[in-house]
């Protein structure tokens, strides 16, 4: 017996050690932890279950069948994160360069498929050079397995990607099917084809931070959701943000425990609105105020900054926030801030999380680069997003709400449950001088009497009250008192079914 075990621990210490002491350095050298110690890290100590640790692979190609490691690149199992279950699959760069290989693949593949069984969220932390090189066919046979598993657990339960090293070619197309990207500043990228190849094709030089990096990423092409400086500080946020999110699409936002009254009121916020209508505020500050604790947990901040996604907690439940940002763009909508928005609310629909929206929109962005690039196609997403989303649907109109952009922003139209205007809301089809240049186009030669129709339209529809008496908008509240509205709206919402007419599914416009 005592063979057996000792044995059993020399095959779990040459599992341990992946590709071996030098590679572990190397891995330590470019500022990058290894697999196993980021799973230590990022779950709560003495937490994990590893799983399939002595999976080897079974190509012989190439001599592949005299280098083989316990473990195949990747580890996997599951843990605990708040005292909350966790799936989790960590690749092993220090192996084949945590290349996908056909086992690799179903070591995935099988915590995925538990992971749906059970309701439970999955990690991915990738450090990979992609498919196994040696194994052809069956690599990729073993991305399109894992794909295959990101589309059906999408919307079960959530599904979140840390990037930490490199991420290219195909492989890309997991993390971007699950809900959240994360990567680490300097030592991560991700890109369809690499620098080599965009050279050869379009004779473009770029390296593959410029390419593919967190920042491209985060500012460029909205594909992550947030950068983190090291692995240290990324798993440690990852763990911040995975205490926000439900388990799954059948079980309610965990509670967190706070002593931030309900009913507590902020005077700052009846001067937040500037009296100049074209002054901007931050809207932020507004956010910071309402939520739990000023704890606002946001996501994509430096893409389509127009519009702000988040999530934060209200009397300790997880609520979702979107908001025009009128600092940016004056809070106008655009092709990528309608994707943005869309994407959020569609998460928080999935799994069940409330969405408190607060507007202050002066429409859609008019330009040619908006309508070549499809703003029509691109907005409804965000309109589908939120007439489709039948979670509590809460919305404050703090300044403009114009055109279109009023009917996106969750109005009462697209089955706001409670929709409410600070007294500074203005809701009309456009701003008074646009307005007016259009239904007095013969006076406009004449200041005065443009003075006088502009003063005439903004006593007229500068205000909520033209919406309040159709019962547009719920109420005109005091901005003070904006987070007991809303505490108090989302207790009485606690129990809301809504049901949408059976389909397949419906056809978004993607
Ligand atoms: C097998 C691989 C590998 C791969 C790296 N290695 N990538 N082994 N298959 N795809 C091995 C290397 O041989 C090396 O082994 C070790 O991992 C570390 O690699 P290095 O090159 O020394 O590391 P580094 O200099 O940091 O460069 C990392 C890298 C580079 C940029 C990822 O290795 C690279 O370009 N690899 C190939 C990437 C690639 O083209 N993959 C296929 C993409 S297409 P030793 O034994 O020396 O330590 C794809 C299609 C997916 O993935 C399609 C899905 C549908």
């Amino acid at each position: 017996m005592q063979k057996i075990l000792q044995r059993l621990e020399e095959q779990r210490t040459a599992a341990r050690l992946g590709g071996g002491q030098k590679r572990i350095d190397s891995q330590h050298a470019k500022g990058k932890l290894t697999a196993r110690e980021r799973v230590e890290l990022f779950l709560d100590p003495d937490s994990f279950e590893e799983w399939d640790m002595f999976v080897e692979h079974d190509c012989t190609e190439f001599g592949m069948d005299k280098q083989k490691i316990p473990g195949d690149g990747v580890v996997t199992g599951y843990g605990t994160v708040g005292g909350r279950p966790i799936f989790v699959f960590s690749q092993d760069f220090t192996v084949f360069g945590g290349s996908l290989s056909k086992n690799h693949a179903a070591k995935i593949c099988k915590i995925m498929d538990h992971a749906i069984k059970v309701g439970v969220p999955v990690v991915g932390l990738n450090d990979s050079g992609g498919a196994r090189i040696q194994e052809g066919v069956d690599s990729l046979a073993g991305y399109a397995d894992v794909f295959q598993r990101n589309v059906m657990a999408s919307g079960v339960v959530p599904q979140i990607s840390m990037i930490m090293g490199p991420c290219a070619g195909g492989a890309v197309y997991s993390p971007s099917m699950t809900d959240f990207i994360f990567m680490v500043r300097d030592t991560s990228y991700m890109f369809v084809t690499g620098p080599e190849v965009v050279k050869t094709v379009t004779h473009e030089e770029v390296s593959a931070e410029e390419l593919g990096g967190a920042k491209t990423h985060t500012h460029k092409s909205g594909v992550a959701d947030l950068a983190f400086d090291n692995d240290v500080e990324a798993l440690f946020m990852l763990r911040r943000f995975i205490n926000f999110l439900p388990m799954n699409n059948r079980s309610k936002p965990p509670l967190w425990p706070t002593n931030d009254p309900a009913d507590r009121k902020d005077n700052s916020l009846d001067t937040l609105v500037p009296a100049d209508p074209n002054k901007p505020y931050d809207m932020k500050e507004l956010i910071l105020k309402v939520v739990d604790d000023r704890n606002f947990f946001e996501l994509q901040k430096d893409y389509a900054a127009n519009i702000i996604i988040g999530f934060g907690r209200m009397q300790g439940s997880t609520v979702g926030l979107v908001a025009n940002q009128p600092m940016v763009l004056a809070g106008c909508l655009d092709i990528d801030s309608a994707k943005k928005g869309a994407r959020f609310v569609r998460f928080c629909d999935a799994f069940n999380i409330p969405v408190i929206t607060f507007v202050d929109v002066p429409g859609f962005l008019p330009g040619t680069s908006q309508e070549y690039g499809g703003i029509i196609k691109h907005g409804a997403k965000l309109l589908y997003a939120y007439a489709e989303a039948t979670i509590p649907k809460i919305t404050v109109i703090t300044r403009k709400a114009y055109g279109g952009a009023y009917d996106v922003m969750s109005s009462k139209h697209l089955r706001g449950d409670v929709n409410l205007a600070w007294p500074s809301a203005e809701i009309a089809v456009m701003g008074p001088k646009g307005a007016v240049e259009i239904i007095f186009r013969q006076d406009m030669k004449d200041q005065q009497k443009v003075d006088l129709r502009t003063q005439e339209y903004k006593d007229r529809f500068a205000n909520p009250f033209v919406a309040g008496a159709r019962g547009f908008v719920d109420d005109v509240i005091m901005p003070h008192s904006t987070r007991k509205r809303i505490c108090r709206s989302l207790a009485m919402l606690k129990d809301k079914k809504l049901e949408n007419p059976w389909r397949k599914h419906g056809n978004i416009p993607l």
